[in-house]
């Protein structure tokens, strides 16, 4: 059988690993179950796309309309000053999640009023990306491509904004048929202007009520009950909770920002950590080793 030593990428000085052991367990029972019993289940912000590049951070799906010139100077500010306020509390290892969950409501509340407020239109967001300095992660191509060609089902699922996080993939030409999207949508009255958010709000720490609502998607899925999960966030993990008769989970972690206070509790979570690894490099040779 082949094992954890025939992936070599998992040897990576950006690989850290509590348990490889449980990995190479997990790994064996995936491959014996074959790929037709996988489900890939990603975040999208800082997991799919990169964190930084050549020193400077990269745009979430929020902060690419922040910087965008669809917002006027004066509400730039106002986001920037969310962006400085909340972001901080986002990444805080010495507060607890009961503490930071409703900061985060807060955080994503107002920068979704904001953005309402300025009455958005939405045949200007494609430009708002096209110009944006959204990269994503090196590797991308592949990992979407292989999940298509060998039709595993990709789930997207974000706290972003929905409309402008398909406008990347879909520029990237990635947005293959095998791919669904749980995020927040805006909903655009009839001239096409930013009018509210739809449905229920999601933030990094609900992101289990939103899989428990899609039902649906994951009663389609259920003869797949193999899942390999990535995030960046311990709000990610919770993301498969709605996988029904899940037989095992892959978990892989990005540790981008405040590596040194978060390892130990993302080292206890995930089962592979990727500390300031900005490509897809070890996912893919995960993927390729399950197909
Ligand atoms: O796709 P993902 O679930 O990662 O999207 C959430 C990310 O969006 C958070 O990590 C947060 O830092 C970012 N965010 C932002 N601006 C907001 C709200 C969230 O950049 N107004
Ligand atoms: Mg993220």
């Amino acid at each position: 059988m082949r094992g954890i030593e025939n992936i070599p990428e998992l040897s990576n000085p950006s690989v850290c690993m509590k348990d490889p052991q449980r990995v190479k367990d997990i790994l064996q029972s995936m491959v014996k179950a074959g790929s037709n019993t996988l489900q890939v289940i990603s975040d999208f912000d800082m997991t799919l796309t990169r964190f930084s590049h050549n020193g400077k951070r990269c745009p979430t799906c929020h902060n690419i309309l922040d910087n965008s010139k669809v917002i006027s100077e004066d509400c730039k500010q106002q986001l920037d000053h969310l962006l400085k306020t909340y972001y901080p509390i986002e990444i805080d290892s010495t507060r607890s999640v009961e503490e930071k969950l409703p900061l985060m409501v807060e955080w994503w509340t107002k920068a979704h009023d904001l953005l309402v407020e300025q009455k958005i239109q939405k045949n200007l967001l494609a430009e708002a990306v096209s110009e944006s300095e959204v990269m994503l992660r090196e590797g991308f191509q592949l990992f979407f491509d292989h999940l298509h060609e060998h039709s595993i089902p990709l789930l997207i699922f974000s706290a972003g904004i929905g409309d402008i996080l398909e406008e990347v993939i879909r520029q990237a030409g990635v947005f293959h048929s095998n791919v669904n999207v749980f995020s927040n949508y805006m909903d655009f009255d009839e001239s096409g202007v930013l009018r509210a958010f739809k449905g229920d709000l999601i933030h990094i720490y609900n992101k289990r009520e939103g899989a428990l609502l899609n039902t649906g998607h994951f009663q389609e899925l259920r003869t797949r009950p193999n899942v390999l999960l990535m995030g960046d966030s311990l709000g990610d993990l919770s993301m498969a909770d709605g996988v029904q008769d899940m037989e095992n989970i892959l978990k892989i972690g990005f540790l981008n920002d405040k590596v040194e206070e978060r390892k130990q509790a993302y080292l206890d979570s995930y089962d592979i950590v990727l500390i300031k690894d900005e490509t897809l490099e070890v996912p893919n040779a995960v993927l390729l080793h399950l197909t």
